[in-house]
């Protein structure tokens, strides 16, 4: 496997914040996740913000997947626990299926840095043939936890776009 073909995959980040999304704070956790996935050989072709709003989360995911197509969605903010955090719930309004283990690793590796990554119910699951991400909001806490998924994500976004072959033993 080559940078040659993780390139094919084409991603997009979408920073959920109500004051990033009101221009009072600068998206440092989106140009995190961004520069990560580039380091990682994927193409990121699109970045966003938006408010911590169920509506507005579900429909850039919406069109995102149906219009674009992108491969993977990571959506960075709004996985804890106050009122205004509905990132897990608009993206599982959105997914036809989750894919547990993505949060299960994330959750697990990041119990090793912080008790507070408990707090995170972030989500993971697909819609058609893309897979969306959720990760904290903070741009240490995204990319922590990016990082994790990071080693599986080539063989998962593989296998989503009907790669039959064998998986390796
Ligand atoms: N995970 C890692 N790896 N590192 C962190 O610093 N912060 C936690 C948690 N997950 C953190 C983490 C905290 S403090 C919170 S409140 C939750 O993610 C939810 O963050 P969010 O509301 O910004 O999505």
């Amino acid at each position: 496997m080559t940078d040659q073909n993780k390139i094919s995959f084409r991603t997009a980040v979408l920073t959920v914040s109500d004051r990033g999304a009101r221009g009072e704070r600068e998206d440092l956790s989106g140009k995190a996740l961004e520069d990560l996935l580039r380091d990682n050989g994927f193409e990121v072709a699109s970045r966003d913000i938006v408010p911590d709003e169920l509506d507005e989360i579900r429909d850039t995911l919406i069109r995102w997947v149906e219009e674009e197509g992108f491969a993977l969605i990571v959506t960075t903010g709004g996985t804890g626990l106050t009122p205004r955090d509905v990132t897990p719930q608009a993206t599982l309004s959105v997914i036809d299926y989750e894919v547990p283990g993505i949060a299960e690793a994330m959750r697990a590796e990041s119990l090793k840095k912080t008790p507070h990554a408990m707090l995170s119910r972030a989500v993971a699951g697909v819609r058609k043939q893309s897979l969306i991400v959720n990760v904290p909001g903070s741009p240490r806490a995204a990319v922590e936890n990016l990082e994790v998924v990071i080693p599986a994500l080539f063989h998962g976004l593989s296998k989503l776009a009907g790669d039959p072959s064998e998986c390796a033993t």
